[in-house]
């Protein structure tokens, strides 16, 4: 028999990133792959990308440099880029980093096995195309192995909305929406392997619009019809744009039981005038009032949020809408960065707000955020939540597992409640978790 040959994969950047890796893996398991948690050993290291940060290329630059040992030691060892970068940058990371032999944008992952073998036979492999076919069609002969009680499930890709400050629509293409069918074979897939939560992701996940037996199908539908299949207990989505929380997807939130009473809903800003130059196209009034619709259909839900301080133009008083914004929510996690430019986007021409002013303004909204934070933990204690044990935790006989509202939460439990649902008294709260003490073990 052949030695399996070895995939490292890094993965960097959000959970599709996560998803993705997951099935390029799969995909070279085909190939004869086994993945290695070790560079050092791998015949394939494989970089999925994220360029959402900033200077994003020139951080993946300066990782590969860092393999550039590995590869003069073992020159059959091929090294792949995927990932938004890859998209953003394609032919340049080959002319700039000669010993890359693989360039895969996020819409091509389903002709990996054939880039792989043009690598393997010592050709230069590139595929950056948005092509119309499913990316996940031909990936998903893998084999039936066990899973972890929670799992990722991407419905959507891609984006049209076109924020001024975002790489997104350039680097994962236009909106575009998996069939409903196929999302519920990968859940019930999914399910017989183990799995009990299934996060649906997407850029723009509400935007949700798959071919259904019976039409379109929006996310609201999708979700009532993910919420029959036996053994799923739990449903999330994210990301979600405002303009597309439609009233039967907030509907869905007070009547469907497996969907968590958690939402990140990302505004970016409090300020009118500075929403308008990120194009977001809502104001600040009409997503207060769409919170409270959402929170009147389900009002203990809690919300998560992304916000981006120093805009260009961004005044004081800009900064303080934002604040009152925040003031007026009371989300319970939130992301916040400081603005800066991605190459290609409208915004990148614009002048930019001092940079001291723009770091002071992050840190005064970061000690908001976590203030509320702590209280939204701090109200948690006392009550009794869902659980799903996902893992041992530090401490002997402790396992560690998500609430409903996706706070982390830790407590005494026997081994069988790993991949279960346990009612838990929360009983303290520390900075980034729950302590909790199982009452129906
Ligand atoms: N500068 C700062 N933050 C950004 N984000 C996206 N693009 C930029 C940028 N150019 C943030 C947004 C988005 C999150 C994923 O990253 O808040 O919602
Ligand atoms: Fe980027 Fe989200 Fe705006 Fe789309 S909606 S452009 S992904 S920030």
């Amino acid at each position: 028999m052949t030695q399996a040959k070895k995939l490292y994969i890094k993965t960097y950047g959000c959970q599709m990133n996560v998803y993705d890796s997951e099935r390029m893996a799969e995909a070279l398991g085909g190939q004869g792959y086994v993945e290695t948690s070790s560079p050092e050993d791998a015949d394939m290291i494989l970089l999925n990308t994220c360029h959402i940060r900033e200077k994003a290329a020139e951080k993946v630059y300066s990782e590969l440099g860092r393999f550039k040992g590995l590869k003069a030691a073992k020159p059959e060892l091929k090294i792949g880029v995927a990932g938004c970068v890859a998209q953003a940058e394609g032919e340049e990371i080959m002319r700039r980093q000669p010993m890359v032999d693989l360039v895969v944008g996020p819409q091509s992952y389903h002709r990996l096995p054939e880039l792989e073998a043009r690598a393997g036979a010592g050709q230069k492999a590139l595929d950056t195309d948005f092509p119309v076919e499913d990316k996940f069609d031909h990936l998903s002969d893998r084999p039936k192995a066990k899973r972890g009680p929670t799992a990722f499930l991407t419905v959507q890709e891609g984006c049209d909305k076109f924020c001024a400050f975002c790489v997104v629509p350039y680097t994962r293409g236009a909106e575009v929406s998996r069939p409903a069918a196929r999302v519920l074979a990968e859940a019930r897939d999914l399910v017989e392997r183990g799995v009990r939560e299934i996060t649906l992701l997407g850029q723009n996940v509400n935007a949700y619009h798959g071919a259904g037996p019976d039409g379109d199908w929006g996310l609201a539908r999708l979700i009532r019809e993910l919420a029959k299949i036996d053994g799923l207990e739990r449903i999330r989505y994210t990301t979600s744009h405002p303009n597309d929380m439609g009233d039967d997807l907030i509907a869905a939130h007070g009547e469907v039981a497996e969907l968590m009473p958690y939402l990140h809903l990302p505004v970016q800003s409090g300020s009118d005038r500075i929403l308008k130059r990120m194009n977001r196209s809502h104001t600040a009034e009409q997503y207060l009032r769409l919170i409270e619709r959402i929170r009147a259909a389900r009002p203990d839900i809690l919300l998560s949020g992304d916000f981006i301080v120093g805009f260009p133009e961004e005044t004081e008083a800009d900064f303080q809408a934002t604040l009152a914004l925040v003031e007026a929510v009371r989300y319970g996690q939130c992301y916040s960065f400081k603005y800066s430019p991605r190459p290609g986007t409208p915004a990148a021409e614009r002048a930019l707000v001092d940079e001291a002013e723009a770091s002071e303004r992050l840190q005064r909204l970061q000690a908001l955020l976590s203030r509320q934070q702590a209280e939204i933990q701090a109200a948690m204690v006392g009550r009794e939540v869902g659980v799903l044990f996902e893992k041992p935790g530090r401490l002997d006989g402790q396992l560690v597992g998500k609430s409903d509202h996706l706070h982390a939460v830790h407590a005494q439990a026997p081994e069988a409640l790993l991949g279960r649902i346990a009612r838990v008294k929360i009983v303290d709260s520390a900075p980034n978790s729950l302590a909790g003490v199982v009452l129906d073990a």
